[in-house]
């Protein structure tokens, strides 16, 4: 289906100021910049979501009851749309995000949009914020959809209705180091995702119980966390918001996806094109062990995009790895950011214009 064109609005007044003029696009970071619209649909549970709308982005109004407060029924997606030099924008796999969001509704007992509405959605938001897609090399809008259970319930149980939103803002680079190899620290006492939970969907309740070990890694000094699997605490499974990758000579391993760690679609992405310049990519059960003689460490997401690990502290003992130019991981970053940037043909047909 396609995407309905939303003009550009004409005056920004009743915000009372226009955030726009104060933006600095040479130093994005990854903080919410409100953008002017978000999308909106709604449905009860059973039912299929059909027509959704723009509204201003604002504050929403929630039962105190709802479902996503009360228990936790809610799922997110990101992607990013991106400015090419001809003012063309371009979306990368959104249906990937799409489908990713059925299969965790389905986990979550929640209806969920079909992937043209999904897609359609998403490129009716950046139709209608496109002032706020940054200008090319400076950034990406990151698009934030959201499923929630919106309606009351007190017993625990799937809630009667249902919201589809999604909201923009624009960035740039996730971590505070900016492209500077990060420097992450296991942590063995805190878990991220346990077998038959919901650490392979995109679940909102997986991101809280993180920041505690988050905020500790960050006071002493690393970037973020790694973390193990709770069941032998010795394999690898991925960072706060990100996956894991390493390599050793001419072999990228990365945890395997069998529940506990989050199917990216930047660690898919990763993986074809590693594959296609002629790596060998295991996709497997990777032991903490495997960090000591590791030559390379990097990390993949939307938000994170390919960032390099320049070194990994576990039980006190500090691994450092090879960064910068000439290391598989930059050049696996410039092919990616060269497809999405339009630089590098889009042989796979991973580009969505809007
Ligand atoms: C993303 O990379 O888009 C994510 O969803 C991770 C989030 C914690 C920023």
């Amino acid at each position: 289906s396609q995407a309905s064109p939303v003009s550009e609005p004409a005056t920004f007044s009743d915000r009372g100021e226009d955030k726009y003029a104060n933006v600095n696009w040479d130093e994005l970071g990854f903080g919410l910049v409100p953008t002017d619209y978000m999308y909106i649909m709604k449905c009860s549970l059973n039912e299929n979501f059909s027509r959704g709308e723009l509204n201003r982005y604002g504050n929403i109004e929630l039962s105190p009851s709802s479902g996503v407060l009360n228990y936790g029924q809610g799922l997110f997606e990101g992607l990013k749309a991106y400015r090419r030099e001809d003012g063309r924008l371009f979306l990368f796999r959104p249906e990937q995000n799409a489908l990713r969001m059925k299969m965790g509704a389905e986990r979550m007992c929640m209806p969920s949009p079909s992937v043209d509405q999904f897609v359609d959605a998403v490129k009716q938001t950046v139709i209608a914020n496109k002032r706020w897609v940054p200008p090319p090399g400076k950034g990406s809008l990151y698009i934030r959809p959201l499923l929630i259970g919106s309606g009351p319930v007190l017993g625990l149980a799937p809630a009667p209705d249902y919201a589809f939103l999604i909201y923009a803002s624009p960035v740039g680079n996730y971590f505070k180091e900016g492209l500077s190899p990060l420097n992450l620290v296991v942590d063995d006492e805190f878990h991220r995702a346990t077998p038959g939970g919901t650490g392979g969907v995109k679940t909102i309740t997986n991101y809280g119980p993180v920041l505690k070990a988050q905020t500790r890694a960050k006071a002493k000094g690393f970037s973020d966390v790694l973390f193990i699997d709770a069941v032998k605490k010795k394999n690898l499974e991925e960072v706060s918001s990100c996956n894991i990758f390493i390599v050793k000579g001419s072999v990228i391993s990365t945890p395997a996806t069998h529940g506990t760690v989050l199917s990216g679609i930047t660690r898919k992405s990763i993986i074809e094109i590693a594959r296609d310049y002629g790596y060998q990519v295991e996709e497997r059960s990777v032991p903490v062990d495997e960090l000591i003689d590791a030559d390379e460490v990097f990390c993949t997401g939307t938000a994170v995009v390919v960032a390099q690990v320049g070194s990994i502290t576990y039980q006190g003992k500090r691994f450092v790895y090879k960064t910068g130019a000439g290391t598989v991981s930059q050049r696996l970053y410039l092919n990616l950011t060269g497809i999405q940037m339009g630089l590098v043909e889009d042989k796979k047909g991973w580009i969505v214009e809007v």
